[in-house]
């Protein structure tokens, strides 16, 4: 019976472990090559580890039914004893407190449409009869806020990773445009990762110039964008209309308020994270492309963070979640609404992928309506 026990909890801590070094490993800036070979170690690990369970199952076992001081120093003994303790102790808690960021005291209303690219047209990609990575889903949220000006409402619309070239259907693309570019919106905010293959930069105009808006559309870059050529990533970016901010602001004014928006590329453009506590605005505004930001942008009074770059784990298992996301946080936020100190962060799970695979994950487009408390009322 012990043996069976601590057989699951060495294998579920085994398992936990190899994600927390994934997913802490990949948040990191490292060169793509390095982050690659740093994610098959991570796999050969994690698989190379189940064969020893029934090892580090025996010792555990035997150490924990007649301790011996001089079997500590075993490698297999410590292992188990290690992964026994994260299935038994951090695991739980960390499943207790993992939505405790969850946005609740503010989100209004929240309205999913589907749209399956695949009625309409038949392609070949992996494992079709489980990929979800044409089943669009425009998420319409309304957010009840206290910044804005008495009786009013700011529509965002927010986008991120397009990974063109990852994907290259381009008409899936275009049926994305078709179902969002009638609307004009006050704001289009796009958090990084336009491109895998820079050849696919010819996509970039005539799709995302299609996107209307009053007050301006504003992008910063990801990693995938940086590992392709960032600069000609931010010329197609100005050529489709919108404003690249990498370590700046841009300030508009907005019926008698003055809301600033920053644009952070850290840790893969800039390599610090700069003090914005003091500069000033009615409403601050944060495209970063890593929710790994969320703290210190609450820390800087941000009133709203939008970010992407998790794809939501791409693969989503029923009541666990997703289990890869590459954050510091680690699976803690993978996609949707969070809040901290009054500051709302919208973590979107994108449109694609460097691979064309989903499962139980959508990709996501989101369009924000930002609505005075006053208005609700
Ligand atoms: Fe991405």
């Amino acid at each position: 019976m012990l043996f069976c026990i601590l057989a699951i909890l060495i294998t579920i801590g085994h398992f936990n472990f190899v994600v927390f070094l994934h997913n802490w490993f990949y948040s990191k800036p490292f060169p793509r090559l390095l982050g690659d070979l740093i994610q098959a170690t991570h796999i050969l690990f994690g698989f190379f580890g189940l064969f020893f369970i029934y090892i580090l199952t025996l010792k555990t076992e035997s150490f924990l039914i007649a301790p011996h001081i001089d079997l500590l120093p075993d490698a297999f003994l410590g292992y188990g004893l290690f992964c026994s303790f994260v299935a038994a102790i951090l695991f739980p808690i960390n499943e207790l407190f993992r939505n405790c960021w969850a946005l609740s005291p503010y989100l209004y209303r929240q309205i999913s449409s589907f749209f399956d690219y695949e009625n309409h047209f038949v392609m070949n990609k992996p494992f079709n009869f489980l990929n979800d990575s044409f089943k669009l889903e425009i998420v319409s949220a309304e957010i009840s806020t206290e910044f804005l000006p008495v009786n009013s409402q700011l529509k965002i619309l927010h986008i991120s990773d397009f990974h063109f070239g990852g994907n290259d259907n381009y008409a899936y693309y275009q049926f994305v445009l078709a179902q969002i570019d009638a609307e004009v919106y006050d704001f289009a905010f796009f958090t990084g990762d336009l491109v895998d293959n820079v050849a696919f930069l010819r996509w970039v105009v005539p799709l995302l110039k299609k996107i209307k808006t009053k007050h301006g559309k504003f992008a910063v870059l990801g990693n995938h964008d940086l590992w392709n050529d960032p600069d000609m990533v931010r010329k197609y970016l100005r050529k489709a209309g919108f404003t690249c901010l990498s370590d700046q602001w841009c300030s508009i004014e907005y019926e008698g308020k003055r809301i600033g928006i920053f644009g952070n590329e850290f840790p893969w453009f800039s390599k610090k994270l700069p003090d914005l506590s003091s500069d000033v605005y009615d409403i601050k505004i944060l495209l970063t492309h890593s929710p790994d930001e969320f703290f210190w942008a609450a820390n800087q009074k941000f009133n709203l963070m939008f970010c992407g770059h998790v794809h939501g784990g791409q693969i989503s298992l029923p009541f666990f979640g997703p289990l890869l996301i590459p954050s510091k946080f680690g699976r803690r936020f993978g996609s949707g609404f969070f809040s901290n100190s009054g500051m709302i962060m919208h973590v979107s799970r994108g449109l694609a992928g460097s691979f064309p695979l989903r499962i139980n994950c959508k990709p996501e487009v989101t369009i924000l309506s930002l609505v005075s408390k006053q208005v609700l009322l």
